[in-house]
């Protein structure tokens, strides 16, 4: 029997990024049925009323998992985020974004592996702003223990399944002692409490930047609210090779979605030339995943077959622009088929 998996395409980039990805995880052997759902501006244009329809939520919750491009928020104005309340409205409150160097992508550095879990739920994403008066607004963070205490247990637990050694707490508590300091002391007593063999230690996050980008190789699993995870994805994809090779998932209780780091790319949509890698590399994570929750080898081995072939794609130069080759989209995803 197939498995059952939501490919939501997306905006921008995201329906020929989701095409090539969906190309390459079917060429893996991996036995998916897929169901397109739509979520962000292609919702509105393929007849749906609001940007989040509540087919696609509905859909995503009973099967439990997709894959997702990604979708425009304008700035400044308009609807919030789609994104934002996709993870908000099913639950999905922890980013798991993985950071690692790879053969064949030149960088700056070398032997960078670390994983950001960023607060998927709360912090000043919880889009509470308000205008007080004429040139005067507000935004409001919040932080509840029990967020709090979720997310530091899953990145404890994360660092102990895949053997990781340490995890790292970003925060500006000096400043914001109630909800950044309830961040920390929740790390702390999760980690006293359950995972004492796992290494520990606190970073102010402007200081966090600075050692980031002084010597990568030093950080391991970084724990992180909302902001700061979001803002350190994309400064720690700069670290190795840029958005085209950041995968992302997005995990609650009762399901996940993957999705990339990136975002719509406007600059470049319709033109055929965005790297489908990071969404490829999603979609491994969500093999990965299908593997362990549903008992299920296959999956690992297809993850396998799909990780193979990029590995050996971006050491042959087999690449898209942006990491320096000429392969478009599809040139790319059929470069990965062919060395499956
Ligand atoms: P962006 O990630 O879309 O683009 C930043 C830069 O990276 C651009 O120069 C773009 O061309 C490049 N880039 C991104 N992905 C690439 C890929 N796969 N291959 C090659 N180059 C790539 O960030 P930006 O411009 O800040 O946001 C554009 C839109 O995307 C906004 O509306 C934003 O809200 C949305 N967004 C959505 C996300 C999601 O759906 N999860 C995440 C981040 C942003």
């Amino acid at each position: 029997m197939p498995t059952n998996v939501v490919l939501i395409p997306g905006d921008g980039i995201g329906p020929e990024v989701a095409e090539a990805a969906q190309r390459v995880i079917d060429a893996a052997g991996a036995d998916i049925s897929w169901t397109v759902r739509h979520a962000g501006e292609a919702a509105i244009a393929a007849g749906e009323k609001q940007l989040l329809p509540q087919s696609t939520l509905d859909l995503i919750e009973e099967y439990g998992v997709a894959l997702k491009g990604p979708c425009t928020t304008p700035v400044g104005t308009g609807f919030r985020s789609v994104n934002v309340l996709l993870r908000k409205t099913l639950d999905l409150y922890a980013a798991v974004r993985p950071i690692r160097s790879m053969a064949g992508v030149e960088t700056r550095y070398q032997g960078v592996d670390l994983v950001i879990i960023r607060e998927n739920t709360e912090g000043l994403y919880a889009g509470i702003e308000n205008e007080i008066t004429r040139g005067v607004a507000t935004s409001i963070k919040v932080a509840t223990e029990h967020a709090c205490r979720r997310i530091a247990d899953y990145a404890f637990r994360y660092a102990r399944e895949r053997g990781r050694s340490k995890v790292s707490v970003f925060h500006k508590a000096n400043i914001m002692k109630l909800t950044d300091g309830m961040f920390v002391r929740c790390a702390r007593e999760v980690h006293e409490a359950r995972y004492p063999d796992i290494g520990y230690d606190e970073y102010i996050i402007d200081a966090a930047c600075m050692r980031m980008v002084q010597d990568p190789t030093r950080f391991d699993v970084i724990l992180a609210e909302n902001l700061y995870g979001d803002i350190m994805s994309d400064l720690c994809a700069g670290l190795v090779g840029g958005l085209g090779v950041t995968p992302g998932a997005n995990i609650g209780e009762k399901g996940a979605v993957f999705e990339a780091v990136h975002g719509s790319a406007p600059d470049i949509a319709g033109k055929g030339v965005a790297n489908p890698l990071a969404l490829v590399m999603s979609g491994v994570m969500m093999l990965n995943w299908l593997s362990a929750s549903r008992g299920a080898p296959h999956f690992r081995e297809a993850a396998a077959r799909i990780r193979g072939a990029y590995d050996r794609a971006l050491v042959e130069g087999a690449v898209t622009r942006d990491l320096g080759g000429t392969l478009g989209t599809m040139e790319f995803a059929d470069a990965l088929v062919a060395r499956m």
